[in-house]
This record gives structure tokens, sequence and C-alpha cells, in this order.
């Protein structure tokens, strides 16, 4: 039986004929069903991340916290923890859900807020605890997350990511959770449980973007540098022509131009990475995919380039705009592109040929296929990799394919995956027309 099966039917067993639907769903919860296995995940991913680290997150119930995830802490602490009142000075995590705030404690033995529980943390080695609330998208607390470790420490900027994406990977799961329950209630209940997934659906997409854009953050200097570069090479030509006996004027002028364009090269560049790292609500309007596709490739030409891939457009003629967000249409491209590449550096014995087809697709629709000539899927993951933490990178996330999957499933399109022959993959999606 599956892990999936066994725990409907648990949540059935848990669904008590009196309790509310919150209740319930709480209940649920509390009990760690289901959610638990997504919460122990989401936890080993911080310890794969960060070594030494011992991960958990605590669910708020009431004024109480109950055990969400925690697979590495020891089990008498993890039991002693269950059920503790928040407050003021209730160690790291209680008052990190009073407060709803972020609290470190660098050192458990000497820490104020530990007071009360250094006597239960130390013998279990537990040194430093960093606590951090993570919110529903209407800014209530819904939980803690915990990163323990056996040394007193500082959180580093790295950490300090890795606690933003996690924390709002366990919000989005949660909620998703809580609007489950209030998919039984009324139209309008429901519609406000799927907005407030949506927005947080939105603001996970905007952490992975600058993730992302992290990533690239060589690649976009490059692209920056290279016009600013020929710039100031044509502006000291322009001078010297301009100071000889007889000024060449025809060609200072030509120069002129090239600095224009070029100048417009880097703006362009940087508009770009500043739509893709402003927050924004998400915002539909008729576009030309081709453009969102050209957006992306302004900023990945670098990082082909690096790897000696020949990059190849193929757009059909006259194509029909679609309705949608640029920047989330932007932010899947990208995701494709980045993995395309990422398949092929491995890749030695043949060229690494990405193409990027724009074509019409069923009545009246799109549909953009990335091809690459990487190392390939195997058959029976083709849909697997679509799933959130699927990852076979040393520093993925696994991330990337399934939010791009929600993106395009939010614009009534379809995301998918097909072998390339002789080798590679290709990643399509279609989208209805305008
Ligand atoms: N073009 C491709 N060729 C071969 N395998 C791919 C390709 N695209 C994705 N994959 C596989 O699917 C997995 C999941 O991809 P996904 O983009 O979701 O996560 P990731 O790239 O591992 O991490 P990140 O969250 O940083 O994007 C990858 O780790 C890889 O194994
Ligand atoms: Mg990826």
């Amino acid at each position: 039986m599956t892990a999936a099966s066994d725990s409907t039917a648990e949540e059935r067993d848990a669904q008590g004929p009196h309790a509310s639907p919150e209740g319930r769903i709480f209940e649920m919860i509390a009990k760690g069903i289901v959610l638990s296995h997504i919460l122990d995940g989401l936890c080993r991913l911080v310890e794969e991340r960060t070594p030494g680290v011992l991960a958990s997150i605590l669910l708020l119930d009431g004024d109480r916290l109950r055990h969400g995830g925690a697979p590495s802490l020891p089990k008498a602490y993890v039991d002693a923890l269950d059920g503790t009142a928040i407050g003021p000075t209730a160690g790291s995590w209680g008052t990190a859900v009073y407060r709803a705030q972020e609290v470190i404690v660098a050192d458990v033995a000497t820490d104020p807020l530990w007071a009360d529980y250094r006597e239960l943390a130390m013998p279990h080695g537990l040194r430093a605890c960093w606590l951090t609330p993570i919110f529903a998208s209407d800014g209530a607390v819904l939980a803690t997350f915990a990163m323990y470790f056996r040394e007193p420490r500082c959180p580093s900027p790295r950490d300090q990511q890795i606690v933003a994406q996690i924390t709002l990977l366990a919000s989005v799961a949660i909620q998703r959770k809580l609007d489950e329950g209030k998919l039984r209630e009324s139209e309008d209940q429901r519609k406000r449980a799927e907005e407030a997934l949506h927005r947080a659906q939105a603001e996970l997409a905007h952490v992975t973007r600058l993730t992302t854009l992290g990533q690239l953050a060589a690649s976009i200097a490059h692209e920056v540098n290279q016009p600013l570069a020929a710039i100031v090479a044509d502006a000291n030509a322009s001078l010297n022509w301009l100071a000889a006996a007889e000024p060449e004027l025809e060609r200072v002028r030509e120069t002129l131009a090239a600095i224009a364009t070029d100048g417009h090269r880097a703006a362009d560049v940087i508009q770009r990475i500043r739509q893709l790292a402003t927050k924004t609500e998400p915002r539909k309007a008729r576009l030309d995919v081709d453009e969102v596709v050209r957006d992306v490739v302004a900023l990945v030409r670098a990082e082909v380039a690096r790897y000696e891939i020949t990059l190849a457009l193929d757009s059909a003629p006259s194509l029909p705009s679609v309705v949608g967000d640029r920047v989330q249409l932007q932010q899947v491209v990208l995701n494709l592109v980045m993995n395309a590449i990422e398949a092929m550096v491995p890749v030695t014995d043949r060229p690494r040929k990405l193409v990027i087809r724009s074509e019409r697709h069923d009545d009246g629709g799109i549909r953009v296929a990335v091809h690459d000539t990487g190392v390939g899927i195997r058959a029976s993951e083709l849909d697997r990799v679509f799933g959130a933490f699927f990852t076979t990178k040393p520093g993925g996330m696994g991330m990337g394919l399934s939010i791009s999957r929600s993106i395009i499933e939010a614009h009534d399109g379809r995301l998918w995956a097909v072998p390339n022959a002789p080798h590679g993959a290709i990643f399509q999606f279609s989208l209805p027309g305008a």
C-alpha cells in the first residue's frame, strides 16, 4: 500500500463526527497525517544542505505547539516538546510564535530565553537553535521551523536563504492541508482558500526566481559588462578621431550610434532582471511568447557561450498571442533553459545543442519546446521529474519543474517532457491562444 492511500484512510479516521472542519484539519495536522511526510521531507532537505543541522517543524494548534516534522532530533526531545504552550520565554520556539518573528539563539547554554528548557536540550547536545515562524498568506502564524546545531552558531546568509525557502514551502504545504478542509465548506470560503494558496505559490515562485537569478549572477554581469566595455572602447576611439588634424566626423557619428545601441543593450538586461526580481502581483496581459523567449535568452547568453552550447531559436511565423503573466512565463522558460544547459554540461562526446521552438498547437494555441542534447531522462521518470523536491543535482532544490507546471496550469496550459532523439530531452508547454 502506498503512503498516500494509507494516509487517506487515516485521515477519514481522524475526522470525528463532532469536530468542526477547522478542528478536524487541525487535528489531522496535529497528528501529522500525510503532512508529516512532507514536513519530514522538508527537514531532511535542510539537513542534506547544511551539514550538522537538525531540523524540526512544530505546528501551532491554538496556544500550543504540536509535533510536525523532526526526522533527526532525539525522540525523547521531540516528545517533550509536543504540546508546549507558547509564551514570551518558552524556549526559542514558543517565543518565535509569541513574537511572530525570528528568534536566533546562538548558544542555548547562556541565552536567558532557554532558562526553563536548558535542562531538556543540553543533555541531547543541542547548543544553538534558530527559530523562524511559518506564516499563512494572511499573516497568521501557522508553525515554526527550527534549525538546531550541536555547537554554538549564528546563521550565515546561505542559511538564511535556506530558511526563507523552507518556511515558504512549509507554509504552502500546511495551507494546502487547511484548504482541503475548507473545500468542503461554502464556495466563498473555497475561493478564499484558493486565493491564499495562489498567493503562497506566487511568493514561492518569487523566492525561487531570486535563487535562479543568484545562480546567473556571473552570466548577467557579463551581459552588462560586455556592452559597457564596448562603449568605453568606442568612446576612446571617437576621442582619437576628433583629435586628429582632420577629424573623422563620419566615423565618430557611426561610433556614437553604436554607443547608443550598446547603452540600450545594457539597460535592457537590467530592465529584465528588475522585472524578474521585483515582487509583483501576477498580472495577465496579451503577450507574444517569442518575446518571452527572447527575454530569457538575453539572460543566459553568457551561460550558453561558457559551456560551448549552440543555441537556435526556431519560431513559426505569425503565432497567435496568448494571455499570461509575463514574469511567470519568463520564469518557466528560464527554468527549462537552465535545466537543459545543466543536462548538457556533463556531455563531452557530442555537440551541445539547445533549440527553442515555438509553433502553433491545437486550435488557436501555441507550443514552446526546449530541445537539448543532454543526459536525457529515463522513460519511467518523465513524469516524476515534475514532483516537488525531485532532483538529481547536488545543489538542486527540485522545485523548478514543479513550480513551472503550476504556473502553466494556472494559465490553462500543459507542461510535459518527451525524449529527444537520439539524445537528450524535450520539455514543452502549450497555452491557449488569446
Ligand atoms: N532537460 C533535462 N534533461 C535531463 N534531466 C532533466 C532535465 N530537466 C530536468 N531534469 C531532471 O529533473 C530534475 C528536476 O528538475 P527541477 O528543475 O525541478 O529541479 P532541479 O533543476 O534539480 O533544481 P532547481 O529547483 O534548482 O531547478 C532534475 O534534477 C533533473 O534530474
Ligand atoms: Mg531546475
